[in-house]
């Protein structure tokens, strides 16, 4: 028999298994404590809940690190490409060249929206933020593809979670295009999927659209840095929407809307106006002591995480990557000098220590996006096209599991307790 945990509470004591991962903490099965003792747990936030059983992506937060199944962020984003990332978080493997090759050409093969879907764009203002786009046109595509809704058939999933992956960067492309009044591009398959995306974004139909090979670089690191990460907010999100049974499109447009937060995705539009706000140099220690001050909702953006308690690693890939795409470009962005000196003074200050504050995913990607045209509307598209392929592959790997179950919290009721109605005239 393996550990136990023993519960006391009153006259009552209960034992429960303690389950082991391949690494990481040890969990408390406490499915049968309700039937056991009558009692449920408390844990708004899931800070001490895991959720789902995993063997997608392992963070260990006290060291900074992550993990796609099992192979380090770190050399992910140095020697992979977004495609491959993708494959091994969908198949658990990195791919063959053979398998590569047809995964890019299947991928490439769904990169077209149904026409009648472009249409939708119009139904919305031109200064519709992309988000509140990108919720309704990913919401509709469950109205187009009827014949990869069925979630009990594999085939249908691994169709659906391609269309997904594929059909993103032309959405998201779409969605920026609406919003500056140019007309949409279709799709160039002879590019790669990132390069797809970039001319589908910045191109036009009056010239050759020149790929600049370090942006598009800079661009596929992006994507892969917010690929996938664990059960964050919006992935709880299409996986607790999964859990009922919804279809892939529906579940995916829930993560989307989770997401716009700024807590969670919204973070590095938020980061990159909050840059911009402080401007100079000079104007640091003003925004650190509003940071610090109780009364104050000034939150430092970009710094932070729920798990991450040392420097995410996701940031120390985009702080290299933000000299390589302004010296690529030539673009001398005083904000990134701001960037830089907020980030030591932050990290030299008691407060930021010893709440164990780092820089997150956030901070340095808003300058980079900036510097290769996205508008701060985009950002947060940008990130919901790379996750896409996270929020896909916990998709399909919760509804593979046969112990899947509907998800349904309990709650600690602090409500009034039952009363008779009392008719208006007597109020
Ligand atoms: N600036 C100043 N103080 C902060 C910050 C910050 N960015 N983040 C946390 N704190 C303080 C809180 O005030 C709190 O102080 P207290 O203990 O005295 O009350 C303490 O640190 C713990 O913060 P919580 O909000 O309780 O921590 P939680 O794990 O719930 O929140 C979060 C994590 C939401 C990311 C938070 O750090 C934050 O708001 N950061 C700024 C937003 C941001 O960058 N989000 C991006 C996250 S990464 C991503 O989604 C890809």
């Amino acid at each position: 028999m393996g550990d136990q945990a023993k519960l006391s509470a009153g006259d009552q004591t209960a034992d429960f298994a303690v389950l082991k991962g391949s690494v990481g903490p040890d969990v408390v099965d406490i499915r049968k404590l309700y039937a056991d003792t009558g009692m449920f747990t408390f844990d708004p936030g899931f800070t001490s809940t895991a959720s789902c059983e995993s063997a997608l992506t392992y963070i260990d937060g006290e060291e900074g690190v992550l993990l796609h199944r099992g192979y380090p962020i770190g050399q992910l984003a140095e020697s992979s490409s977004f495609m491959e990332v993708s494959y091994l978080l969908l198949n658990g493997e990195l791919p063959s060249q053979q398998e590569m090759t047809d995964f890019n050409y299947t991928i490439s093969r769904h990169t077209m929206v149904h026409e009648q879907l472009l249409q939708f764009y119009k139904g919305f203002r031109r200064d519709a933020h992309p988000m509140a786009v990108m919720c309704g046109v990913v919401g509709a595509l469950s109205a187009f593809y009827h014949d990869s809704t069925d979630i009990s058939d594999p085939e249908h999933r691994r169709i659906s979670s391609h269309r997904l992956i594929a059909k993103m960067p032309t959405i998201a492309a779409a969605a920026y295009k609406f919003a500056i009044g140019q007309p949409f591009l279709y799709p160039d398959n002879s590019l790669s999927y990132t390069g797809n995306f970039l001319r589908m974004t910045f191109g036009v139909p009056a010239e050759e659209y020149e790929l600049h090979p370090a942006v598009e670089r800079a661009m596929d690191r992006i994507f892969i840095l917010h690929a996938d990460h664990e059960q964050n907010a919006s992935t709880s999100t299409v996986r607790l929407a999964g859990s009922s049974g919804a279809n892939p499109f529906a579940c995916i447009a829930a993560g989307i809307a989770c997401l716009w937060g700024p807590a969670h995705g919204g973070a590095n539009e938020a980061a990159l106006n909050m840059l911009r706000e402080i401007g100079t140099p000079d104007k640091i220690p003003h925004y650190i002591e509003r940071a610090k001050d109780k009364d104050d909702p000034f939150r430092l953006m970009g710094f932070g995480h729920r798990v991450y308690k040392n420097y995410d690693p996701r940031a120390t890939v985009m702080q290299s990557t933000v000299r390589e795409v302004l010296d690529a470009l030539k673009v001398d962005d005083p904000l990134f000098e701001t960037a830089l000196q907020l980030e030591e003074i932050a990290l030299n200050d008691d407060y930021f220590a010893e709440k164990k504050l780092f820089p997150n995913v956030d901070f340095y990607s808003g300058i980079i996006l900036s510097a290769i045209g996205f508008p701060t509307t985009m950002f947060t598209v940008l990130f919901a096209l790379a996750r896409t392929v996270g929020w896909v592959a916990q998709w399909n790997e919760m509804i593979s599991d046969p112990g899947q179950k509907i998800g349904r919290p309990r709650q600690l009721y602090t409500g009034p307790v039952q009363r008779d109605y009392v008719p208006l005239e007597k109020r």
